[in-house]
């Protein structure tokens, strides 16, 4: 099933979080390190991001993973865990929020809901173009070519 836009941002930034968490399973030399320098520039900011927008929209079990896993993966990033374990656990995060997580989001959430989560969701995308400019123009063409005008 196609992803809301609503949720689109996210889905993006997981799609690099699934490259990264597949070099550190495979224990790729500087995939730690790499690991490391993402954390601040679009790991921390990604998980802020879902738990500032998506927690209030969440069941308490849904809740409870989603905090527990940003949790791990946070210690895993200071060290605590091989590149191996850290490479899974983010994976394995990625993986159940897409495909679990949203897909119960788009299965319940009101027209209104996704309006407010799809305001806020753009701000987020917004925030990621500053030193990333080739987001900004893959995401401007997706837009244009669905005919959507976002502001
Ligand atoms: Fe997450
Ligand atoms: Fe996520």
């Amino acid at each position: 099933m196609r992803r809301h836009p609503a949720l689109e941002p996210f889905s993006r930034d997981h799609n690099d979080a699934l490259i990264l968490a597949r070099s550190l399973m495979e224990d790729r030399p500087g995939a730690m390190e790499e690991l490391q320098r993402l954390w601040a520039l679009d790991l921390q900011p990604h998980f802020a991001a879902e738990e500032r927008l998506l927690l209030p929209l969440l069941t308490q079990d849904e809740a409870g993973r989603l905090l527990t896993e940003h949790a791990a993966l946070a210690e895993a990033v200071a060290g605590l865990a091989s590149p191996v374990g850290a490479g899974r656990l983010l994976h394995d995060h990625v993986r159940w929020e897409e495909r679990t997580l949203f897909p119960a989001l788009e299965s319940r959430l009101t027209e209104r809901q996704f309006a407010e989560l799809l305001a806020a969701t753009d701000a987020y995308e917004r925030t990621r173009w500053a030193g990333n400019p080739r987001r900004e123009e893959l995401v401007r063409r997706r837009w244009s070519r669905r005919g959507e005008s976002l502001p």
